[in-house]
């Protein structure tokens, strides 16, 4: 085998000492993963702030000290001054949308107040952190445990690219409610593994659902339990929805309850800008650690950099300048509290239309109160079929998901325009179902 790179060697012992749960959390990649301190990006960074004649170091280009650039490009995004477009970002992302995101975090979360976490971490948004954490702490083998309702690139990320076992409990329980039994039961299991990761995504994408305060209670005290049967959990919260909860669901990032669990509890947060901020196409998100331990937080961000530099090198400049101008901004809260009400209203239609009666007992609904999403469950015909004969024959697109579930977007489809949807699902199974 290759030997370790003195850096990795340091990274690891400096885990090894302070978190010696977290190091062995570690995948082989993770163990072996460092960010060059002496490569081209650190002198050029050094050069950055020393080079005041020349600075012959980086990659760009420059012309009457600006970035090269070229006109028609820089027409169209004249906003913005060309230092916050054309150069790369640095591989951990924009140093004041880092702290702008941490801003956030506090203010929309009030209980990671005396919290020790780090500072967020720029990804090509959250997809690129799930694989961050797959790649930092994922082996072949290792389980993942997520419910069975769940967004299918888990299974790509962690599945086929790391070869980590899916292993999914039932998400919901007997009264329709979070099944904490489920998670735990699948937790315990992993005690001849003695490691799994745990992904938790509320508001989840199918179904819509958030728990409420009691059912977080005990997804806590399950991954403590794990925890305290000596499984090291990786427990990481999926955030992608965050801030869209409409009724009387936690409205908080369960990453502030999961941080100080435990010592043989890992809590990371990936989140981001991606549907907070209906900016899907701009492939901002963050990655962030929870520690006690400075020294640890510090190692994880290295090693996280180490796999930044060695798949996209850094994340897109443009995007970050954007989503930064944002969150600065002053009419942000407004403007985003204007899209939430459109979003609660459709979900509230929705609900109402599917409380009315009048689609008698076709189907079922699996409770929701969230996010983007709701899931019919549909007991007397295929979802697949439903979702063909709706597409072929009347022109709408739904997502099947297995025998039973149909997932609709309402999301994207406008308030007025429900009740005629819904309306001719209804009349899609009840035809499906006369075949
Ligand atoms: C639950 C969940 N996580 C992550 C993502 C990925 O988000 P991004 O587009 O920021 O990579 C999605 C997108 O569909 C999602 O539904």
């Amino acid at each position: 085998m290759k030997s370790m790179n003195p850096l990795a060697q340091q990274l690891n012992e400096t885990l090894q000492k302070e978190s010696p749960d977290v190091y062995a959390m570690l995948s082989n990649l993770g163990k072996a993963i460092y960010f060059p301190k002496e490569g081209i990006l650190s002198q050029s960074a050094e050069a950055k702030t020393k080079a005041s004649k020349f600075n012959a170091t980086i990659g760009i280009a420059t012309e009457g000290g600006k970035p090269m650039h070229l006109k028609l490009i820089q027409d169209t995004l004249s906003a913005y001054n060309p230092k916050d477009i054309y150069e790369y970002a640095p591989p951990a992302g924009k140093p004041e949308l880092r702290s702008a995101w941490r801003a956030k975090m506090f203010k929309d979360n009030p209980s990671l107040e005396g919290v020790s976490f780090g500072n967020p971490i720029v990804t090509n948004a959250l997809t690129h952190g799930l694989s961050i954490v797959a790649d930092l702490f994922a082996d072949e083998g290792d389980a993942v445990v997520i419910p069975n309702k769940n967004w299918e690139n888990y299974e790509l990320t962690f599945g086929v690219r790391r070869g980590a076992e899916i292993v999914e409990y039932p998400l919901y329980n007997e009264s329709m409610q979070f099944n904490s039994a489920g998670l735990r039961e699948a937790l315990l299991a992993q005690q001849g593994k003695g490691k799994a990761i745990v992904l938790l995504n509320f508001p989840n994408n199918p179904t819509g659902y958030t728990p409420g305060v009691r059912e977080c209670d005990e997804i806590i005290a399950a991954i403590r339990e794990a925890a305290e049967a000596g499984i090291h959990v990786v427990a990481v919260t999926d955030d992608a929805y965050f801030g869209l909860f409409f009724e009387d669901s936690v409205q908080e990032s369960m990453f502030s309850k999961l941080a100080a669990l435990h010592p043989r509890v890992l809590a990371v947060k990936v989140d981001g800008a991606t549907k907070e901020e209906y900016v899907w196409g701009f492939r901002v998100g963050f990655i962030t650690y929870a520690s006690e331990s400075q020294a640890t937080l510090a190692a994880l961000e290295q090693k996280t950099l180490g796999i930044i530099r060695s798949t996209i090198s850094s994340g897109p400049h443009p995007s970050q300048t954007f989503v930064l101008h944002a969150l600065q901004s002053p009419d942000f809260e407004a403007q985003k509290a204007e899209k939430f009400d459109i979003m609660k209203g459709r979900a509230n239609r929705v609900k109402s239309l599917l409380d009315s009666g009048r689609y008698g007992d076709t189907w079922e609904y699996y409770p929701f109160n969230s996010g983007y999403f709701m899931c019919l469950k549909l007991t007397k015909v295929s979802a697949e079929d439903v979702r063909q004969h709706l597409l072929n024959d009347y022109g709408i697109g739904t997502i099947a998901l297995g025998e039973t579930d149909l997932r609709v977007a309402f999301s994207c489809i406008e308030e007025e325009y429900l009740e005629e949807l819904f309306d001719t699902i209804h009349k899609a199974v009840t035809e499906v179902s006369a075949r």
